[in-house]
């Protein structure tokens, strides 16, 4: 999971997709803004049919599942053709069934305890969920050697915060994505906000 996010641009799109005719575009305008990695998350019905659009489509995109919760999910997602998955939290089942299935798996954690938890199962690049300044720099103190994804309340206004901290691997976050641009099929849009945070994460990444 680590070279994949390294591997990528210093942002990751969190996807809320309800209409699968969408997902080609919407990832074309992505790409072409210079993102390299889309989460497109579970959260609705169209998300698998969005991933295996992607995948045929765009083959040079990484594209993953967001809101994995539970390990009965699996099989459709890896016949779905994603790369990796996102979990908002941690669980030693979804740890043991990512790892048999081996898809590349990006746990949620908030709390120390739960950092230690992903360690002790193998997971040293987490999602820090929802994301904080204080908490980001509260871990680097126990834990530098961890990548950290901060996910939850990320924009345009803090993004370079966060990619200033020397732990961050990368940051996650809707914001690149409105709903209502994704209903306005307004693509160009959505292509300008990617480039916008690319633009700004270009001198601020440092892992
Ligand atoms: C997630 O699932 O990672 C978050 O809902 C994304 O949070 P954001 O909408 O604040 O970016």
């Amino acid at each position: 999971m680590r070279s994949l996010l390294q591997q990528a641009s210093p942002v990751l799109p969190v996807v809320v997709i309800e209409d699968s005719a969408h997902a080609v575009p919407l990832a074309s305008a992505l790409c072409e803004g210079g993102l390299t990695v889309i989460e497109i998350t579970l959260r609705t019905d169209a998300a698998l049919e969005a991933i295996r659009q992607i995948r045929q489509a765009l083959p040079q995109l990484q594209v993953g599942v967001g809101t994995l919760t539970h390990a009965r999910q699996l099989p459709a997602i890896l016949d779905a053709g994603a790369c990796f998955a996102v979990s908002p939290g941690f669980s030693s089942e979804l740890a043991a069934a990512t790892r048999a299935a081996g898809l590349p798996w990006l746990p949620g954690v908030q709390t120390p305890s739960e950092v230690m938890q992903a360690l002790n199962a193998g997971f040293d690049c987490l999602k820090l969920f929802p994301a904080s300044l204080t908490q980001l720099d509260t871990l680097a103190g126990p834990f530098p050697t961890v990548g950290f994804c901060p996910t939850g309340g990320i924009n345009d206004s803090n993004l370079q915060q966060y990619l200033q901290r020397p732990t961050v691997l990368c940051c996650g976050g809707s914001w690149l994505v409105p709903p209502a641009l994704q209903a306005a099929q307004d693509w160009n849009a959505i292509c300008i906000l990617a480039s916008r945070a690319v633009e700004l994460a270009r001198g601020e990444h440092r892992c």
